[in-house]
């Protein structure tokens, strides 16, 4: 064992003790169902319910519990509040024209929320038995969701260190939870295209960092950008990183370019995952979709400003848009950089993935 051999010893044991907790689920209903409001604007109306799972480093994990929506109560020293030791992870279930609910493919959230657990120092968990309470919470709350094509229940899976004392070591404690809300439009102006501001002197994510797990801690960084972002007329950062300026991603979003490249080819680009990238669920999906079309080249690449700047110039680019669970697809209008405005173009791939 690389740390304690207690600790790891643990892990294993615990791991396989965690196969049996989806079936010692315990479900408290609420007596007080809410009215369910008209499909509300992203992540400000919860559901009813709430799915809670606490693990020690003594006892292990405990019997899930499913129970009504309301406060936590956490020891003020808990290391996720002073260290950032947490985590979450963000995914859609949806409602089909028959009616049935989907979740998208959701074992992908398990598996990067299993990765940024380990680079958090959190406890591993199984990722389908916690899959498996998930979908018991959204089977619970399912009137909660929307009867809409656009629209769909966000579950917000969370993992928190709920160490009570003070120290930056692993926790002895932590508490897995899941909040279920409505998700209807994620920006105020969806019809519209994004706009956004370039500018080296802020860093989303740096190599050897934490930018390619769900940490909170990358998320309350970009405020202060994502503020300055809005002076500057616009509604998100193009989070721009090294000497060169290289494009990473745009808010909260994985970004794609479809254009014609330097050597004369159409292509749709995106930036690899070399540590800097969130792996988004729907960047995968993009990437896989539009490979099985085979119309056009499709290419994990690096991408500057420079280039992107020449290809509008000589009208290379056919479209530019962004990726995300909560979002979707956004197509991206303008981009403010080094006092210039960029004007993209109009974004029939945008449309068509939106409808995939
Ligand atoms: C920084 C960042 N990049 C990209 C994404 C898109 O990831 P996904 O498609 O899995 O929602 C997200 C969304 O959570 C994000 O926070």
């Amino acid at each position: 064992c690389r740390f304690c051999s207690n600790y790891c010893t643990d892990f294993f044991f615990l791991s396989i003790v965690f196969f049996k907790q989806a079936a010692d689920l315990v479900i408290q209903l609420s007596s007080t169902p809410k009215t369910k409001p008209e499909v509300s604007t992203f992540g400000s109306v919860f559901t009813d319910h709430m799915l809670t799972i606490e693990w020690s480093g003594t006892e292990g994990w405990q019997a899930p519990l499913i129970k009504p929506f309301g406060n936590m109560s956490l020891h003020p020293a808990c290391s996720s509040l002073h260290y950032g030791v947490q985590l979450f992870e963000g995914l859609k279930a949806y409602r089909g024209d028959d009616n049935y609910l989907r979740l998208f493919r959701p074992m992908l959230n398990m598996n990067r929320m299993s990765k940024s657990a380990k680079r958090a120092c959190l406890p591993t968990f199984d990722q389908s038995e916690f899959l498996e309470c998930i979908r018991r919470l959204v089977e619970i709350d399912q009137d909660w969701v929307p009867y809409s094509d656009s629209a769909g229940l966000y579950i917000r899976p969370t993992f928190i260190s709920t160490e009570p004392s003070l120290g930056v070591k692993k926790p002895s404690h932590a508490l897995l939870y899941v909040i279920l809300c409505q998700a209807g439009a994620y920006f105020h102006n969806e019809a519209e295209a994004l706009s956004l501001w370039a500018d080296p002197k802020y860093t989303r994510a740096w190599k050897g960092g934490t930018g390619d797990c769900k940490m909170g801690g990358n998320y309350g960084c970009s405020l202060l950008a994502q503020y300055e972002a809005v002076d500057y007329g616009c509604q998100q950062v193009l989070w721009l990183y090294g000497e060169d300026h290289q494009i990473t991603e745009a808010g909260t979003m994985n970004i794609f370019l479809h254009w014609i490249n330097e050597d004369g080819e159409e292509e749709l680009a995106t930036p690899p995952l070399d540590g800097i990238i969130l792996p988004g669920v729907t960047r995968q999906s993009i990437l896989e979709l539009t490979r099985k079309w085979g119309e056009f080249k499709v290419t994990e690449r690096y991408l500057t400003m420079s280039q992107l700047c020449s290809a509008l110039e000589q009208q290379r680019v056919r479209e530019m848009f962004g990726s995300g669970t909560a979002c979707m697809i956004c197509p991206i209008g303008h981009i403010v950089y080094q006092g210039t405005v960029s004007k993209g173009s109009t974004h029939p791939h945008t449309h068509y993935l939106s409808a995939q």
